[in-house]
């Protein structure tokens, strides 16, 4: 099945978007097919963009494992070499995907994912340090986020976390309020893992619009919420333009029909709380919040913890027994688990228990401030570049970068896409999102380093591809 979002300005300002829905399999006009084309396209050896043309083209695929097994300093130099071709993150170049927190940090989080290399969370009781880990992160992580009486769980990152929250969602209204057929409401702009929940548990979605300043529109969602509302979701930044929805409003609209609400604080749950302590106030968004029921903060992001950590935390735990699954049905004892995992490393686990401790309230603040001043000197430095804009007034560390119409003069228009190529053409990486297309930047505390040679660079390539039309758009997320 294909969706597709048409992207419209009604007279109100507000961005709706039309979603068509094609049951066919094969669509030649989405981004699907144009990031196919640019994936084959790319054997250019300077663009990052070409890792995969790249990685297959230069080396044979082996169609089945070598039966002598290799020597292992010839495995770890194949995969070194393999690495070579990704992203340069860790010089700051990567706007997404990975969080550098520093040598210092990186260093910490790696002894410790030595430690627990091989330990599994499964069983709690034969690894209570892992059970302590998590139930520590967890209470941390509700003190920052106003939740006294929260309660929650560690999953292995924002994908899962909001899985349980529209489980939990799902199953609550059903046991509550008897509903059997759940929909669940959300802003166009909240990421795409609450559809996949919605895809897996069986809710019907409704999506509304954003306002012309990219936060939900809440007429529309009053309009959307009704006695059918298992979930209404908010984001805490959104991803798409880093701003942040109007909670409070939102978590009324739910209670009043006593559905959920779920804040996806994938983003900003630790970076907001700390952003907040540095003096740069947000509206309440946590559990402050009367009506918000539970929250995602995912750790491997603005945690700066390495991948595979997030928490989902519940108003009470009450309310978090509606995403565990409690299973005595088979021969080998009772199966009793918190999230959509059986077994589960005890790496990042351990990994981000010690991040936190490491770094303390003072250190996030301190990577919290870091991160905000590049991301406003980065915001400071599109704004100067005729042509170009950040889409609506994000204050946090997202952006998405879009141009601004430049009248009759053809010559000067700049097309997003042909800018995110000729920058990925240096090295940096800007997911090439849309609708509308833009260029979407998570700004992090590793890219600091580097914002002066960004903004060169982006100045220097926005009047290299002015009057180019050859842009295309990138992809989110891939399967192989
Ligand atoms: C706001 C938001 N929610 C959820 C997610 C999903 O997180 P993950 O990629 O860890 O599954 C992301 C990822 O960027 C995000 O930005």
């Amino acid at each position: 099945m294909i969706v597709r979002h048409q992207l419209t300005y009604t007279t109100t300002g507000t961005h709706r978007y039309e979603e068509e829905v094609s049951p066919h399999a094969v669509d030649n006009t989405t981004n699907r097919s144009a990031n196919t084309r640019s994936v084959q396209r790319s054997a250019d050896p300077v663009s990052n963009r070409a890792v995969g043309s790249r990685f297959m083209t230069n080396r044979r695929t082996p169609t089945s494992l070598p039966i002598g097994g290799r020597p292992a300093y010839e495995v770890m130099a194949d995969l070194t070499d393999r690495r070579s071709h990704d992203v340069k993150w860790a010089d700051g170049r990567t706007f997404g995907l990975v969080f550098d927190g520093g040598e210092d940090v990186r260093e910490v989080a790696e002894e410790a994912a030595r430690l627990f290399f091989h330990e599994n969370a499964l069983n709690t009781l034969a690894f209570p340090s892992l059970g302590s880990i998590q139930s520590e992160i967890c209470s941390w992580t509700a003190d920052l986020l106003h939740g006294s009486g929260a309660a929650g769980f560690l999953t292995s990152g924002g994908t899962e976390s909001i899985l349980c929250a529209v489980l939990a969602a799902r199953d609550r209204a059903k046991v509550e309020r008897g509903l059997t057929d759940p929909v669940m409401v959300l802003p166009i702009s909240a990421h795409a893992a609450f559809h996949k929940g919605a895809h897996m548990f069986g809710l019907r979605t409704r999506t509304v619009p954003v306002t012309a300043d990219w936060t939900t529109d809440l007429d529309a969602m009053n309009d959307a919420v009704g006695p059918d509302t298992a979930l209404v979701v908010a984001s805490a930044p959104q991803y798409p333009q880093g701003t942040v929805d109007p909670v409070r409003e939102v978590a009324t609209l739910a209670a009043n029909v006593g559905a959920s609400c779920h804040v996806d604080a994938c983003m900003g749950g630790f970076v907001l709380p700390f952003a907040e302590m540095n003096g740069c106030t947000t509206q309440p968004w946590d559990f402050q919040v009367e009506g918000v029921t539970s929250i995602s903060a995912d750790l491997h992001k603005l945690g700066y913890a390495p991948k595979g950590a997030s928490v989902i935390l519940h108003r009470s735990r009450e309310l978090r027994k509606y995403q565990t699954f409690d299973f005595d049905g088979w021969l080998a004892g009772r199966y009793i688990t918190p999230n959509m995992q059986g077994t589960r490393s005890g790496l990042p686990m351990a990994a981000a228990w010690a991040v936190m401790q490491y770094l303390g309230i003072d250190g996030y603040r301190r990577l919290v401030n870091t991160t905000l001043e590049t991301a406003d000197s980065i915001r400071a430095g599109i704004r100067a570049i005729e042509g170009l804009r950040v889409l609506g007034d994000p204050v946090h560390h997202l952006l998405a970068m879009s141009t601004e119409p430049t009248g009759e003069d053809e010559t000067r228009r700049i097309d997003i896409f042909a800018l995110g190529e000729a920058l990925a053409n240096l090295g940096w990486h800007l997911d090439r999102q849309g609708p509308p297309p833009s260029l979407h930047m998570t700004v992090s505390a590793g890219n600091a380093k580097v914002v002066d040679e960004f903004l060169t660079d982006l100045s220097a390539v926005a009047e290299q591809v002015r009057g180019v039309t050859a842009g295309e758009a990138g992809q989110y997320a891939t399967l192989e």
